[in-house]
């Protein structure tokens, strides 16, 4: 293995095995510094296999909440056999929708934050090219990783390929068809400019092959199914979640509800038509705020009834809780829809398509829209069938992925 002087370690497959090689690279001037290992070409089988798994260099991008989440289940595994440089683009940047997540899931520090915050969609997505630029020039890293629909995603994706450093796309091939969504842009270029293609579903698989991709496509499950398995064991000691006492919840006896998306925020109608639903559902409403809907709701002076709850975005361990037991969600968020179906919470999605088509199929997941009227009928009425079939893999997606990247490094 080559070491360079930043203590980064190079690919491996040149050298490995042959010291007089290894001896030749020590002088070759573009990298004065550059030192050789010395454990290149040792006997012991386990020094070996330290060298062999150090092999890729990966470059992680994230900086959007549920990429927090979805990190969580690859970094420790990735970081077992190779080398990951975690970027935080500082999309999101409160504690509240940042640190609480490397806090709680226990998460490695970024080892760069590029401190973009919030912006237009062009000069935040132009911000974090130039600052992951910068970053992939001095790592030169194998291969780029990129999670997801968000500006992150999309710049991270657009960097990468610009400088012929191969992507590899965790959660690849979802599609809304609605190209009015700046995750749908995201995603269809970033996929489109990837190598390597981890897909959560069936459905994935196919929007790919739909768009005439389907190199190195592969079905792995979905990554948050892992996360929410890693927290349930965590959870399982406790008798009753503690997040439910803090907020004097009975189980089965409050809805849950979260909204962000830029279609049910940007236009105060939407939001307004579905904040209103909350005020006339008869059930307690727990309603963790993401900071840019706390925003419109405090320009515009709505007003929550006594049961809505507003309250400050809660770190995942308390999400998974509050959905766990709740009676039904209510959200626009594309990760909670899948928490929501695996814990067993029927849910109204606010929005009129979503990416996880599985969950409507089942039974367990209907669309509503921002409609008052239709939200209040679904909370009274809705009722998912018995039955829950399994969806989105077998929660080791994680363990696939990073045996993908190995392999194609
Ligand atoms: C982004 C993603 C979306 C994802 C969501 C997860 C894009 C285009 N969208 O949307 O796919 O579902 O993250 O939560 O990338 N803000 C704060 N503090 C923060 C972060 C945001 O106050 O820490 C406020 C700012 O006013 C900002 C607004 O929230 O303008 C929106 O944030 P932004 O990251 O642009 O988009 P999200 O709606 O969070
Ligand atoms: N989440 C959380 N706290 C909150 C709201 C959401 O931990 O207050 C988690 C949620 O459980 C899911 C992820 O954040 O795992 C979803 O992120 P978000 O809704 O922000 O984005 P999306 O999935 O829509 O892209």
């Amino acid at each position: 293995m080559v070491e360079y002087p930043d203590g980064s370690a190079g690919r491996t497959k040149t050298c490995w095995g042959l010291p007089e090689l290894a001896d030749r690279l020590d002088r070759i001037p573009r990298y004065p510094l550059l030192r050789i290992q010395r454990e290149v070409g040792t006997p012991d089988p386990a020094a070996q296999n330290r060298v062999a798994r150090a092999a890729v260099k990966i470059v992680s991008i994230v900086g959007a909440r549920p990429q927090f989440i979805k990190v969580a289940a690859v970094s420790h595994k990735l970081r077992k056999g190779h080398r990951e440089i975690l970027v935080h683009t500082g999309q999101h940047y409160d504690y509240e929708m940042s640190g609480i997540f490397f806090d709680g899931l226990e998460l490695p520090r970024p080892d760069r934050d590029l401190g973009v915050g919030s912006g237009s969609q062009g000069f935040q997505t132009g911000a974090m090219l130039k600052g992951i630029e910068d970053v992939l020039l001095a790592e030169r890293p194998d291969f780029v990783l990129v999670y997801g629909d968000t500006n992150s995603t999309l710049a991270g994706a657009l960097a990468a390929s610009k400088l012929s450093i191969p992507v590899a796309h965790i959660e690849a091939g979802l599609r809304s068809f609605n190209r009015c969504m700046p995750e749908e842009i995201n995603r269809v270029v970033a996929d489109h400019l990837s190598e390597l293609l981890l897909c959560p579903s069936d459905v994935a698989v196919s929007n790919l092959a739909a768009e005439g991709i389907s190199k190195n496509v592969h079905l792995v499950g979905d990554v948050m199914l892992d996360v929410l398995n890693w927290a349930k064991e965590r959870a399982a000691t406790a008798n009753r979640p503690a997040i439910l006492d803090r907020l004097r919840l009975e189980k089965q006896a409050y809805l849950l509800a979260t909204v962000h998306r830029r279609e049910n925020t940007s236009e105060f109608a939407q939001l307004s038509s579905i904040l209103n639903a909350f005020n006339s559902v008869n059930e307690p409403v727990v309603f963790p705020v993401h900071p840019g809907t706390r925003k419109v709701i405090t320009e515009r002076g709505f007003h929550a009834a006594p049961h809505v709850r507003l309250l400050e975005p809660v770190g995942y361990l308390d999400m998974v809780a509050l959905v766990g037991s709740a009676r039904l969600v209510m959200t626009d968020s594309g990760g909670l829809q899948k928490e929501a179906y695996w814990l067993g919470a029927p849910c109204l999605t606010l929005r009129n398509e979503t990416e996880w088509v599985e969950t409507v199929e089942a039974g367990w997941n209907l669309l509503v829209g921002s409609d008052a009227v239709k939200i209040v009928d679904a909370v009274h009425s809705f009722a998912p069938p018995d039955s829950r079939p399994a969806l989105y893999g077998d929660g080791a997606a994680a363990d696939r992925c990073v045996e993908l990247i190995g392999d194609r490094s």
